[in-house]
């Protein structure tokens, strides 16, 4: 095969948005088995119009990138940590497991078939990944589907947030985005659904995203609609909300070796509430889409927190931590091991 040859796309210009590719991994779930799956042509699914996914939101799902490195190879970052959050995400909705090791196979088929679109070394674009999986049977009583379809397609994607690195003016939530004992430790469509009218809020409002407070007491950061925080406190600790309704970002905790291990910094998972945000030094979204983002502003109802790094640049540890962490992912630094995983 191939892998060399790229189609003619303006990488540089990407955003983050729905390119499509030439072939898909699916695999059904029907009779308590999953069958052995296939890479297709088909971009379009065919469904019951009572499917559970359709009635009741029974989808869960996952989103990781393929890189091509300094040196050639096309590399995944991670992907066994998206195949067991995919697994806890399914048990939480009452979905069948996919198996860990299939789904890091998948994820190769799906790249290997679709190498033309992965982007160039130093494009500054990259191949999205989605795995997701949901029930497909019709379901009308409220209760979990007995048969189910786990797909992977991929995207290239540029920049989630337009402008690249300009930090980000948001706002703080009066929204929720998860409840105390609810789902927003997993990731399920559901979550996403609930935050799309504080989003649009936010955007119809003058701001790039949200900061959700903790459901329970409205005192605490967690996280926004799409990443983890990570701040940076004036004596150069870096610092991350810790909360059982959060996603557990693989970029985070990615990060926080990086910090402590090649930078040499304190770092620290704890509560963080909303009164410490004026003493912080730098604040910045962390994600597989976002990478890290730095965010120059928080508005909360007016009050506005001004974070030292300003509204031009990102702050200097979140540019170490960004450029240590892009240069694990394209070949550039050595990779602790296990973390980057060589598909060609
Ligand atoms: N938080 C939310 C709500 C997300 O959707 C994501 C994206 O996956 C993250 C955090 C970051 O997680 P990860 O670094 O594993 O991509
Ligand atoms: C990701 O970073 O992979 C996500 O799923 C976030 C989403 C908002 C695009």
């Amino acid at each position: 095969m191939d892998l060399t040859t790229k189609k003619d796309i303006d990488w540089a210009n990407l955003g983050f948005g729905y390119v499509q590719t030439d072939k898909r991994y699916v695999s059904n779930f029907k009779n308590g088995a999953w069958d052995e799956g296939a890479l297709i042509s088909d971009a379009n699914i065919v469904m019951n119009e009572c499917a559970g996914v359709l009635q009741y939101a029974q989808t869960v799902f996952e989103g990781l990138k393929a890189y091509t490195t300094q040196d050639g190879h096309i590399v995944t970052f991670r992907p066994d940590l998206n195949a067991e959050r995919l697994a806890q995400s399914a048990k939480r909705l009452e979905m069948p497991v996919f198996d860990e090791k299939r789904f890091v196979d998948a994820v190769e088929q799906v790249v290997r078939a679709n190498a033309a679109y992965v982007p160039p070394y130093g494009s500054g674009a990259t191949l999205y990944l989605r795995p997701y999986m949901f029930g497909i049977n019709p379901v009308i009583g409220v209760k979990p589907a007995e048969e189910y379809q786990f797909r992977i397609f991929c995207t290239p994607v540029g920049p989630y947030f337009k402008g690249g690195a300009k930090p980000l003016t948001i706002k703080i939530s009066d929204f929720d985005r998860a409840a105390p004992n609810g789902t927003g430790n997993i990731k399920a469509g559901l979550n996403y659904a609930m935050s799309l009218h504080a989003i649009v809020t936010a955007h119809n409002e003058g701001f790039d995203e949200n900061m959700y407070l903790d459901p329970k007491t409205r005192t605490k950061v967690e996280e926004t609609g799409g990443a983890n925080f990570l701040f940076v406190t004036k004596d150069g600790k870096v610092v991350t909300p810790k909360s059982n309704s959060i996603l557990p970002s693989i970029t985070r905790r990615s990060l926080l070796v990086v910090a402590k291990d090649y930078l040499g910094l304190e770092v620290e998972e704890r509560e963080i509430y909303k009164e410490e945000l004026a003493d912080m030094a730098e604040c910045g979204l962390c994600g597989t889409a976002a990478v890290i983002s730095p965010v120059g502003k928080i508005v909360d109802h007016g009050n506005e927190i001004c974070l030292p790094s300003g509204m031009t640049e990102m702050g200097p540890v979140t540019k170490k931590l960004y450029d240590t962490l892009t240069g694990i992912q394209m070949g550039r630094i050595e990779a602790p091991e296990g973390w980057i995983h060589v598909i060609a």
